[in-house]
């Protein structure tokens, strides 16, 4: 892997807040050449301070188009649901037309036509046909203390999809769905929002390039990504941090 580009910040409130002027910079620049702001989502607790602090952001939000990462294979109104927890923080609260609010479907009986389902939605917002893949403006991903980013759990079968734009991940035998590596590299922008020194480990073999990306999946996202850390995930794996 490329030298990490990494951003090291004292706390979660120094990250949220320099994480909150960094999309709202690639919301500007994407709708000032393209007429539109792409931003894929992440769940998980780091990123939920920044969908709140987005609540008063002054953004022209008719032009903001939200999909997720992942999500768990749960009801939008069921606690662990990534978008529901992006629903309350952020999103009710803002006038993005709803029709351009895109929610993972979690509702078919089998997840891979969930999966087959949000690819069609993907290939008819963004234009493109089988075989293409889309380039978001930004998207938001955070990481587990195993490594995994976005479903892509290690020694999954996700990992090897290259075919698909969405696929079905697996946590301890829960189906999820999630966005592919190829759909997460060919981004113009990624924005990993890591904190906790449960993190440091996976970290250190991330940003060592050799360890096995099976093992360390955020490992296989190869594309443009920017790294905020938290003192507590960079100590001892980011230098002077
Ligand atoms: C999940 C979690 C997970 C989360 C990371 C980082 O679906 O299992 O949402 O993917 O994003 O574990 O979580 P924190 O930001 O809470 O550390």
């Amino acid at each position: 892997m490329p030298t990490p580009n990494v951003r090291v910040f004292p706390d979660l409130a120094a990250l949220t807040a320099a994480a909150k002027q960094f999309v709202l910079e690639q919301a500007t620049g994407a709708i000032a050449q393209r007429g539109q702001f792409t931003l894929a989502l992440a769940g998980g607790n780091t990123p939920k301070p920044l969908y709140e602090s987005l609540v008063c952001a002054d953004t022209p939000w008719s032009r903001w188009h939200i999909f997720w990462g992942d999500e768990r294979y749960v009801p939008l109104d069921h606690p662990d649901s990534n978008a529901g927890m992006a629903f309350q923080a952020w999103l009710n609260h803002v006038p993005i037309p709803k029709n351009q609010i895109h929610p993972m479907p979690t509702a078919d009986a089998d997840p891979q036509t969930a999966a087959d389902r949000y690819e069609q939605i993907l290939r008819q917002t963004f234009g493109i046909r089988e075989g293409e893949v889309p380039s978001f403006d930004l998207i938001l991903l955070g990481m587990g203390p195993d490594g995994h980013t976005a479903s892509l759990f290690p020694h999954t079968a996700a990992l090897t999809v290259g075919d698909r734009l969405i696929t079905v991940g697996n946590k301890d035998g829960q189906p999820r769905l999630t966005f592919t590596v190829p759909l997460i590299n060919h981004t113009r922008q990624i924005l990993f929002l890591v904190t906790g020194a449960n993190k440091q480990t996976a970290l250190r073999h991330i940003f060592s390039g050799t360890t096995d990306p099976h093992l360390y999946p955020a490992r296989l996202i190869t594309g443009n990504a920017l790294w905020f850390l938290d003192a507590a995930a960079a100590e001892g794996v980011v230098a002077n941090a």
